[in-house]
Formats: C-alpha cells, sequence, structure tokens
C-alpha cells in the first residue's frame, strides 16, 4: 500500500518545495539567490566559507569557534570549511531555522545561497536550489580540469533556466596561477557550453582557500583583469528571468482562527495579484474577487512572486491545501498526462512499473511512468535509449497521474512548471522534474525532436553571450499602454491572412499601438532568400521567423506574422519562445477551392501545371492547426468582422 506523505511531510520535502521567504527579504533586485556546485573536494564549502568570512558577512561566535576549531587542528590556515560544517551541524541540530538556504548581505545587495546540506548529491544540490536561483556557481578543481560534473552541472543549470552561470576555477594556488591552466580550462568549458543556450557565462579564476579574487582581487594573477567573485554577484542583473505575468498562488493552509476570518497562506509562485482582481480557485473553477492581502507587517494592495501572503475572497469559497487561486483570464494547463524532463536523485534506480507521488506546488497525486524515452549522455549531450535512470541522470519521460494537474510549462514558470517524485515506500525524494507540455505519442515526439530544437538546444554560435536589452519589456510595455504580443497567423497560400494581418495592424497603429509585420513574401526577399520550400527549408524559414517574433516582442511590440507555416511542430516551436497567453495561433480558414478560384498571384494555375513544386494545399501538405486560440473563415465573413473579432480576444486577453 501507499504510505501518503502528507501524513507525515518529511522536513525535507518541505524544503524542496516552500523558498523560505523571511520578513525582509523581498523578491527584487537587491536580491540575488545563487547556488553552489562542484564535485567533492572542488571547495564549495571553503569558498562560502570565504565569502562570508572576507565580506565580514558572518557573526564574530561562529568565527571565534572556526579560529579556535583549526588552532586546536593545528592548521595553517582558518579553516572555512568549517565555518560551513558547523553550520551544518547547527542544523542538523535544529539550531537555526533555515535549513537549507543560507543568508548573507553585502551593503550592495542581499544573498540567499540555496545549500541543502547532503552527501554526494550534486544534481540534487542544484536542482532543489535552482527553482528560484539566478545565477550558478561551478566550481571545477584547477588541477583536475572539466569533468563530467562541470558538465552535467553546467547542462543542469541550462535545463533549470538559471540565466546566469559562473565558472569558478578553484585552486589556482596549486597550479602557481598560471594562466595557461586557466585558458586552458576555459577554452574546454566554452566548447561543452556552446552546445547548450547559455545566456551568460564567465570564468573566474580564484583559490577560496588563500582568497584570491574571492573578495579581494588578487595579485597573484595579473594576467587576469576581469571582476572578483563577489563582484560578479554584487553586479549580475536579476529580476529578468522571473515571471509577473502569469498568477499563481497554490494554497498551503486554509487559516481560520475565528468565525470571522478565513484566509489562504501560500508564497506568490508567480505573477502579481491585487485587491479587487477576479480569481478562479482551481480545481473547482470557483470564482471570486480578493478582498485583501495580508502579511506579517500589512494589508498592501498588491503581492507579487515570492511574497508570502494570506488571502481573502469576497465569497465564501471551499478550499483546501493543493488548490490553486489564479487569475481569471490567465489559467494554467490542465492535463493528467505530462511531458517532462526528469534529473533522478536516488541511489535506488527508476522502478518503471512503480507508481511514485507526484508533488507539484503543494498538490500532491500518485503517478506512473508510462514512458522512458531516452537518457542525456552529459559529456557528448547525446540522447541515449535506456530502462531506468540511475543517481544523477536526466531523462525525458511521459508520465500519466491519477488527476490532472494545473501547470505551467517550466520555460515560462519555473515553479508551476516543476515538481518532485516521492518514492511511496521510503517517503524519499527520488527525483525533480521540469515539465515540458502534454505528453505527446513518442512518434510525433521524435518528429518534433527532430525539427525542432528542443528549449536547451536552441542554436546558438560559439563564443557569443546574451546581451541583456537595457530598457526591460515590462518597461516597454507601460510605456506603450499595451501588452507585447505575438499573433500568428497561419493558413494555405490566398488565404487571407496578409490582407487580416495587415488590417488589424492598422487598427493597432491608429490607435497609438507598437507594431511590426513579418510576412512570409517579404521574409524571403533578403534574410530568408536562401530558402525554398521544401520541409526542411520550410522549417529553417519560421525558426528564423520565429526567432526574429521574439526579438520584436522582447521590444514590447505586437509582433504580426503572415505565414503559412504548414507544419504544427513548427509553429510550436514559435510557441515555444514567448511566455504563456502571448502567443496567439491564428487561424485563416479558408476553403482550398476558393482560394484556387482567388488565387491573387497565379501560383495555384502554375502548381496544378506542375510548373511549381512542393505547393501547400497541392503538393505538400498543410496540417491544421490543432488548438489555436482565434479561427475564423475569410469565405464567410467580412475582414472588419474578423478584425473586430481578433480585437475583442486581444482585449479580453489584456494584451490592448
Ligand atoms: S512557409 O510554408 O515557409 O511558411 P511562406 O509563408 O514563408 O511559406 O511563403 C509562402 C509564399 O511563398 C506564398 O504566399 C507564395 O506566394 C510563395 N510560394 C512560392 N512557392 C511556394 C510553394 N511551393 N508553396 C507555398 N507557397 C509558395
Amino acid at each position: 500500500m501507499m504510505t501518503n506523505p502528507n501524513a507525515t511531510t518529511p522536513q525535507e520535502k518541505v524544503d524542496l518545495l516552500e523558498d523560505v521567504s523571511r520578513p525582509g527579504v523581498k523578491a527584487g533586485v537587491d536580491l540575488l539567490r545563487f547556488t553552489t556546485a562542484g564535485s567533492v573536494d572542488d571547495g564549495k564549502s571553503t569558498l562560502i566559507g570565504r565569502l562570508l568570512y572576507d565580506s565580514k558577512a558572518i557573526f564574530e561566535d561562529q568565527l571565534e569557534a572556526v579560529e579556535r576549531a583549526s588552532e586546536t587542528r593545528g592548521d595553517e590556515h582558518v579553516d572555512l570549511a568549517l565555518l560551513m560544517d558547523g553550520l551544518r551541524a547547527e542544523r542538523e541540530q535544529k539550531i537555526t531555522i533555515d535549513v537549507a538556504y543560507r543568508y548573507f548581505a553585502t551593503p550592495k545587495r542581499k544573498f540567499i545561497i540555496a545549500d541543502t546540506p547532503g552527501h554526494i548529491q550534486y544534481t540534487r544540490n542544484m536542482v532543489t536550489g535552482a527553482s528560484t536561483a539566478e545565477l550558478a556557481i561551478i566550481l571545477i578543481d584547477a588541477r583536475k580540469g572539466v569533468v563530467t560534473q562541470s558538465r552535467r552541472h553546467g547542462f543542469l543549470a541550462t535545463l533549470l533556466q538559471i540565466p546566469h552561470l559562473m565558472v569558478a576555477i578553484n585552486k589556482m594556488d596549486l597550479v602557481d596561477y598560471k594562466q595557461d591552466v586557466y585558458n586552458q580550462i576555459m577554452a574546454d568549458y566554452k566548447d561543452f557550453a556552446s552546445k547548450l543556450s547559455v545566456q551568460d557565462i564567465v570564468f573566474i579564476p580564484i583559490s577560496a582557500l588563500h582568497g584570491d579574487n574571492v573578495v579581494e582581487k588578487s595579485y597573484k594573477m595579473p594576467w587576469y583583469d576581469g571582476p572578483t567573485l563577489l563582484h560578479h554577484l554584487e553586479h549580475v542583473n536579476v529580476g529578468a528571468s522571473r515571471n509577473l505575468v502569469d498568477f499563481r498562488f497554490p494554497v498551503q493552509y486554509v487559516i481560520r482562527p475565528n468565525q470571522d476570518f478565513r484566509g489562504f497562506a501560500g508564497q506568490v509562485a508567480s505573477g502579481r495579484v491585487a485587491v479587487g482582481e477576479e480569481v478562479v480557485v482551481l480545481p473547482s473553477g470557483l470564482q471570486s474577487k480578493v478582498k485583501s492581502i495580508v502579511t506579517y507587517e500589512s494589508e498592501p494592495d498588491e503581492a507579487i512572486i515570492g511574497d508570502s501572503v494570506v488571502l481573502t475572497l469576497e465569497d465564501e469559497i471551499d478550499i483546501s491545501r493543493g488548490d490553486m487561486i489564479v487569475r481569471t483570464r490567465n489559467l494554467p494547463q490542465k492535463s493528467g498526462q505530462l511531458d517532462a524532463t526528469l534529473c533522478w536523485m536516488s541511489e535506488t534506480p527508476m522502478n518503471r512499473q512503480g507508481a511514485y507521488w507526484l508533488q507539484h506546488t503543494t498538490r500532491l497525486v500518485k503517478t506512473l511512468i508510462s514512458e522512458l524515452n531516452y537518457k542525456i549522455d552529459v559529456d557528448t549531450m547525446h540522447r541515449e535509449p535506456t530502462d531506468s535512470l540511475a543517481l544523477n541522470e536526466i531523462g525525458r519521460v511521459q508520465l500519466t497521474t491519477t488527476q490532472p494537474i494545473f501547470y505551467d510549462r517550466y520555460q515560462i514558470n519555473r515553479n508551476t512548471g516543476s515538481f518532485i517524485l516521492i518514492d511511496p515506500y521510503t517517503n524519499n525524494t527520488v527525483a525533480a522534474g521540469m515539465i515540458r507540455g502534454q505528453s505527446r505519442q513518442i512518434s510525433d515526439l521524435i518528429d518534433i525532436q527532430a525539427k525542432v530544437e528542443s528549449d536547451t538546444m536552441r542554436k546558438k554560435s560559439t563564443d557569443v553571450v546574451w546581451e541583456s536589452i537595457g530598457i526591460s519589456r515590462e518597461m516597454r510595455e507601460s510605456k506603450n499602454g499595451h501588452k507585447a504580443a505575438v499573433l500568428w497567423f497561419t493558413g494555405l497560400s490566398g488565404s487571407g491572412k496578409s490582407t487580416v494581418a495587415k488590417k488589424v495592424e492598422q487598427f493597432l497603429f491608429d490607435r497609438g499601438g507598437r507594431t511590426m509585420f513579418l510576412d512570409g513574401d517579404n521574409v524571403r526577399h533578403g534574410l530568408n532568400g536562401d530558402l525554398g520550400f521544401s520541409e526542411h527549408d520550410r522549417q529553417e524559414n519560421i525558426r528564423r521567423v520565429a526567432e526574429v517574433a521574439r526579438l520584436g516582442f522582447e521590444h514590447g511590440n505586437i509582433v504580426l506574422c503572415s505565414f503559412i507555416s504548414p507544419f504544427q511542430a513548427d509553429r510550436d516551436f514559435a510557441r515555444s519562445l514567448l511566455p504563456q497567453g502571448r502567443f496567439f495561433e491564428v487561424f485563416v480558414k479558408c476553403d482550398i477551392e476558393v482560394c484556387k478560384r482567388r488565387d491573387p498571384k497565379g501560383l495555384y494555375a502554375r502548381a496544378l501545371k506542375g510548373e511549381i513544386k512542393n505547393f501547400t494545399g497541392i503538393s505538400s501538405p498543410y496540417e491544421e492547426p490543432a488548438n489555436p486560440e482565434i479561427v475564423f473563415e475569410t469565405d464567410l465573413h467580412s475582414t472588419e468582422e474578423i478584425v473586430a473579432q481578433i480585437m475583442s480576444i486581444l482585449q479580453a486577453r489584456e494584451i490592448i
């Protein structure tokens, strides 16, 4: 029989899921959450100890204890690892409150280090600390160079979408502070990182033991002119990856101190909510309005991602732990069939036949692993067939849960897109997962894999880093007075895509909207002039255009894309580049016979004569959208009616 871990919630599980939110520590630009990863003896504890010690961020009494302990052991240097171990011992005795997180601050910024106490379970350290981390430090021992673990950590960091990577090449003192050792390791790691979609990566040569380039600049490595580790931590741009759009509030507890008060406590997993806003409770679907937002200190009008608050609602609705409160017009996905990436974190390998508990936000459901598609060799990034996943292995699975869950794709929401698996017999956490979407047939999956470069495999040139835009999309949106979005018009040639898209653009333009229009024929002059109409070329056409649309989107525009885009997988790829709720697949439906009759460019006639090969609808397929946001039929309705319909949908979705 399966035991219900809710009954005896292990402390560990709470730590994994509930980021510790302390009063006074608000998510914001003055706060950086980071994780550290390294192999055994790479010096992780020493580094953290050094950071705290040199930045004077530790308490005096702790320091004295460490100095005394080091003296007793006859150490030449203060053993900073002892500091961490000491804290850890304290934690194990439950003296300190924050179990998995270390807090420290410098005058510039506050820091939270996600550091799960534990054994040699790197994967787990990273995965568990990563749901909110914005930077990962990957420690490499200068004597050993890049090892499998270093690659694994980099890969995990990108899978987890941690936006900033810092490769700290440690123990430089043991290689005589030689520049060529540093250069070689940097080159090796960059070579590997070019296979990942890393947004930002820096390399810093350090000696945690001696303090070189940790807080103080090292005079022993004059050849290095970059920042020190702490300087980088203090100045790296944070906050850009937070999802401020999709309000998700998993209910942790129902608070009812007396008859007059009923509140729902939890942490805002993403987005924001304000008093007076309409909300819906999942799974019941009951609606109400936010009456008040209560915190320890005050009753703010608004709560945002990371805030721990109690919400009260206007209406008496039955709500319990595990329910999720969201905004009425911005719902998560619902499914009991999930496509996910799984990091196995247990010594006991995956049991394909067994059932597991799946804990998603505050909700717990049972799940079966219906398919194990492949595992990834982290040295080569190749996919390999497998029957099971062992400790630290990463694979792709299809899950079937006993009840549907309300989720977002991990790519757009690191909170509601992640889960853990728990062994029902031991109550141990055995895996952490990231939801890629609803489960697919494996045959399509391979197909889509081949067609669409997955999130982590998005193409990138070697030796480039992402330059962040100084003016954020949010700033542009608030100036523009509307949100950015992509309207993706798909349909046969001659169906009226461009006619409608242009009318919509005109309408928006006349009202001061910021727009951008990308059209198939135009883009194929110049940018995509090298592409034809084979399946492969069409895929590449859409891939490039989707990337351009995303850039336009990030600049605050409503981007109108008019492309036949006959393949669902390619349209799905375009969708995958944008946050949820901002991509509108617009199916311009028109009978092929009507298109042939219209034939505005005379192309159907030529295709029918065999003069044009691979012509969509004649000699090349068109896959109708499975789940478009907007559909209309140009042979039945006037352009004016259609434009009005699109505008009302954009209004309802709060774009305009
Ligand atoms: S897509 O399939 O790759 O999305 P896209 O929208 O860029 O196509 O370009 C379609 C336009 O190219 C059509 O409107 C038509 O004018 C022209 N065209 C030329 N050859 C073909 C063809 N074989 N199939 C479809 N459209 C073609």
